[in-house]
This record gives structure tokens, sequence and C-alpha cells, in this order.
């Protein structure tokens, strides 16, 4: 499901109680940000079509069964909806809590700290328990796998899991680390939508599902990617994270260019 067109006549709407006029097809979450109102979320973005795969930005409408996405959801006239309900409060706990019970816990010293959208949600939701141990709910004593790549990163060598995919490297200018994927695609949509390439997609279901560039065994270097950034740019974490930020932390500054690549005329933030 896309980002709706907002090229409808004007809806008036109340969420959280405080009336928003915006023009029709406009979403739940992007009326709420124009009254002022934050809804968490992780997979959405301002570049990329909305795609509903987090479930972090669940709202309740009146007269509606569920929590539909907000970002997903367009806006109806006389539509009245509850960003921070009781309801949707502990979805979100508990969605943040699956997250943060399958993703490393290191990040004091994690490339991303301060700047890792996870992290900010976690916090905007307010979580402050995690009821899941990682690893162990996720081994599998019959076959003696791990069920996710992170658990098997905490639990011992590497080898001791023939499933465990390796940080990619072999890109010159950013890294690509799976345990710290969260799966939301963003990367995905922003290589075809913002670049228009193609490189990347999603392989796999549940814990097996990962970012994978081209055919099973390429890595990014040799797939199609061209190296423009705008995946390392709609990373949430730090899975796929800039080498020299890696290496030098984050820079104090940054401007925004404009690709000369191609012609199509992309900005990107250059740091
Ligand atoms: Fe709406 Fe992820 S931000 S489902």
């Amino acid at each position: 499901m896309g980002t709706p067109a907002r090229t409808g006549a004007p809806v008036t709407l109340t969420i959280d109680g405080f009336e928003v006029t915006v023009p029709g097809g406009t979403s739940v979450m992007r009326a709420a940000a124009e009254a002022g109102l934050s809804v968490p979320k992780l997979c959405a973005t301002d570049s990329v079509e909305a795609f509903g795969s987090c479930r972090l930005c669940v709202v309740e409408i009146e007269g509606r069964r569920g929590t539909p996405a907000s970002c997903t959801t367009p806006v109806t006239e006389g539509m009245k909806v509850h960003t921070q309900s009781d309801k949707v409060q502990k979805i979100r706990r508990g969605v943040m809590e699956l997250y943060i019970s399958d993703h490393p816990l290191d990040c004091l010293t994690c490339a991303a700290n301060g700047d890792c959208e996870l992290q900010d949600a976690a916090g905007e939701v307010g979580l402050r328990d995690v009821r899941y141990t990682p690893g162990e709910n996720h081994y599998d004593p019959t076959t003696g796998h791990y069920r996710s790549q992170s658990d098997a990163r905490w639990r011992g060598p590497e080898e001791a899991n023939p499933r465990y995919i390796p940080k990619d490297d072999s890109n010159p200018y950013f890294s690509y680390d799976p345990s710290k994927c969260i799966v939301c695609s963003r990367c995905v949509r922003a290589c075809e939508e913002v670049q228009g390439t193609f490189a990347l997609t999603i392989e796999g279901r549940g814990f097996e599902s990962r970012v994978s560039a081209g055919m099973a065994g390429d890595d990014f270097l040799s797939s199609d990617c061209v190296s423009c950034g705008a995946c390392v740019q709609a990373c949430p974490t730090a899975t796929l994270q800039e080498k020299s930020v890696a290496e030098m932390g984050t820079p104090n500054r940054s401007v925004v260019t404009t690709c000369a690549y191609c012609g199509v005329g992309c900005s990107f933030k250059a740091e």
C-alpha cells in the first residue's frame, strides 16, 4: 500500500482532540504532523512511499475496528483519531520490545549511538523493560541453530550458526551489518524510488528475512549498487553505515548537494 496522493478536496478531522484540515488523500500520520502531533514510526519517511510494515504508528479511529497504521491510512471527513490511547501505547511498546529483543545491545559502542531511530523510538514509546532474553527464545534445540543473525552474534563464534551472515564491507564507502537490520525496507525503497536502481531486495520470511544486494551470494560491490548512498541515508539504524562515520564519528556539519552522476538531479546530504 503506497502513500495516498494529497490531491483531494480539503478534509477536516480531529486528532487527539485537535481539529485539522488537510488535502484529501493525506495520511493520518501526516495530518497529525501538521497538527503538531508526533506519531512514533520506523518504516515511514518523507522521502519514500509509506509501506506500513513496522506497525509502530498504529492509532485508534472511532467507529473503526482494529488499530490501523497511520502512515498508510488516508484521512476521511469527520474522522476522530486517537494517537496516544492506552491501547495503542501498549501495542507500540510490545512491538518495540520485539525489535529490541532481536537487536544487539551494543549501543554505547555503536557508530549510530545518538543518531539511531530505533533508540529514539524505544524512548518515545516508553520502553523500559524487555521480557524476552536475547537468544533464549530463538534457539532451536532440534536443529542446534539460532533463529536470528543477532542471536548468533551474541551467543558465540560465528561458525556456531551456519545461518550467520557476516558483515559486508565490500563497498568502499559504506558497510552492511545484517545483525542490526530491522527489515523496515527503507533502504530497498530508497534504492528503487530515489535512485531507480533496484539493486536491493528483501529475501526470506520471518527471522530469515534480510536485505539482499542482488542474487544470493552477491555482496554490495558485485551487485547493481551504484554507491549513491540513498540506502545509507534511509537506514534508521547502523545496519548501513558510512565507513567514514564508523571510523571517525558523526561529522559536526553537513551540506545538501546534488548528485551529478546520472542527471536525475537527486539531492543528498554530504558530511
Ligand atoms: Fe507506519 Fe511503520 S511507520 S507502519
